[in-house]
């Protein structure tokens, strides 16, 4: 008699597991056609084999580390990676060809899960309307960088890789991209809002807001630093999550910038963004736009070594002079053997003072420099 009962769960349970692996292909075969969707923003994850010190490094830290206090390396204009001047080519079409170089949009060369893979922590995004006013996708000022790529499938990107690397906390600082040419709307901000609360992206984004905790809280998680508003949509103040650093508050190319984003508990981001060397004229040359640019960097790191432990310091060694004829590759790798840029600049002065909190560093073209992202960690 007990056979049959036994036998009939051993049934069920082999019918769940066949129903649950279907299920599970749906999924995974879901999730491929997404991340190939994300591709041309996310690239391929190729996994640890060539980062086993950074690909997890968060691990060998407490859960009970403020992010405040922790080194974080980041991008700056993280999605221009793949924007050569055959991407924008591409592009023509929906850009027109009056448009600067693609030298004058890349940023970085590395695909997000690279970079992900690599170490970097933060991300830099700017959103706007894709081509069609329709689904929303990522710019650096007018260059579109990938037509078909939208918001959704770049966060998909970033919740796998978070599955398979539940120790690592990754920090998003989002922008709205004017000067694309795409309307900004109503529709565009209820789209975002509806990407940001959504209750898949509950699970996934940290959902404190006006604060940043512990590591252990953002583990395995999204944080959102917003630096857009809500110009359409007053309603969405009624759900916030993360950091509100606005671009009212946000003073455009300077190199000290401070931004309370929660009044009551007096929290304060400390921000260098010094990224355009107009002080400089036309035709000083890459080693004199490259000390400045590394002068402020370092200024701004030092009092993030010296000063308000427990608020936040977010410095760009990222910049670029472009009326004259400094690219971003050209601040931060220099001209040739005779004039580094700041990356090679900024390594030494890094190791020089390991150990000490640097906070935030926003980088351009982090990988051409061995040993710059594990000198901003301290490993
Ligand atoms: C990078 O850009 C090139 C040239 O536009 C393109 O062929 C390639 O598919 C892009 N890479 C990805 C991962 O989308
Ligand atoms: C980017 O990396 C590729 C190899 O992956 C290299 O061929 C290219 O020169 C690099 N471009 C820049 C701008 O660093
Ligand atoms: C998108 O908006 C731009 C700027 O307002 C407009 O010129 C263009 O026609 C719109 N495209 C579509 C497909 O609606
Ligand atoms: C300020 O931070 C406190 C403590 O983390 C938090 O409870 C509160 O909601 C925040 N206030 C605002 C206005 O964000
Ligand atoms: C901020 O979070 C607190 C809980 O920490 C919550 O009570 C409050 O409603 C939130 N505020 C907004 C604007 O989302
Ligand atoms: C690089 O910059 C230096 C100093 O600004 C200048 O003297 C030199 O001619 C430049 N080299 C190249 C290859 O452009
Ligand atoms: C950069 O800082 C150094 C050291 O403080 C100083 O000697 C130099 O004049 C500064 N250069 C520029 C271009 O600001
Ligand atoms: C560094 O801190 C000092 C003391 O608070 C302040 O006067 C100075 O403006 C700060 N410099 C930068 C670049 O943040």
């Amino acid at each position: 008699m007990l056979l049959i009962p036994l036998s009939l769960l051993a049934l069920a349970r082999a019918s769940l597991a066949a129903s649950s692996t279907a299920q599970q292909l749906l999924v995974n075969d879901a999730l491929a056609a997404i991340l190939a969707d994300g591709a041309p923003i996310l690239g391929f994850d190729g996994g640890c084999s060539q980062s086993e010190k950074t690909c997890d490094w968060m691990r060998n830290y407490p859960d009970s580390t403020k992010l405040v206090h922790m080194n974080l390396p980041g991008t700056h204009d993280s999605a221009t990676w793949n924007y050569t001047q055959e991407t924008q080519d591409s592009l023509f079409r929906f850009t027109g060809t009056d448009i600067p170089p693609a030298s004058t949009f890349q940023c970085q060369n590395k695909s997000f899960f690279d970079m992900l893979n690599l170490g970097i922590r933060v991300f830099d995004l700017r959103f706007a309307y894709n081509p069609g006013n329709d689904t929303l996708g990522f710019h650096h000022s007018q260059a579109l960088l990938a037509p078909d790529t939208t918001v959704e499938d770049v966060w998909f990107g970033f919740y796998s890789w978070l599955d398979q690397h539940p120790t690592e906390a990754v920090l998003i600082s989002l922008n709205y991209e004017s000067g694309t040419g795409t309307p900004r709307d109503l529709k565009l901000e209820e789209h975002i809002y509806d990407i940001m609360t959504s209750s898949l992206a509950s699970r996934y984004w940290v959902q404190t807001n006006g604060s940043l905790g512990t590591l252990g809280e953002a583990r395995g998680k999204l944080t959102f630093l917003q630096r857009y508003d809500y110009e359409f949509l007053p309603a969405s103040e009624s759900k916030r999550i993360g950091i509100q650093l606005p671009p009212e508050a946000w003073t455009d190319n300077s190199p000290i910038i401070e931004i309370v984003y929660n009044t009551s508990t007096d929290q304060i981001a400390y921000i260098e963004d010094y990224y355009e060397m107009d002080g400089l004229p036309i035709g000083a040359g890459a080693a004199e736009n490259i000390q400045w640019k590394y002068n402020a960097t370092v200024a701004h790191l030092e009092n993030a070594t010296l000063y308000n432990p427990d608020q936040l310091y977010i410095s760009f060694a990222s910049a670029e002079h472009d009326e004259d004829v400094e690219t971003p590759i050209v601040i931060a790798l220099g001209n040739g053997t005779d004039t580094p840029g700041v990356n090679q600049k900024l390594l030494p002065w890094l190791q020089e003072r390991k150990g000490k909190r640097f906070g935030i560093i926003m980088l351009d073209f982090f990988d051409s420099m061995p040993g710059l992202v594990e000198a901003v960690i301290g490993l």
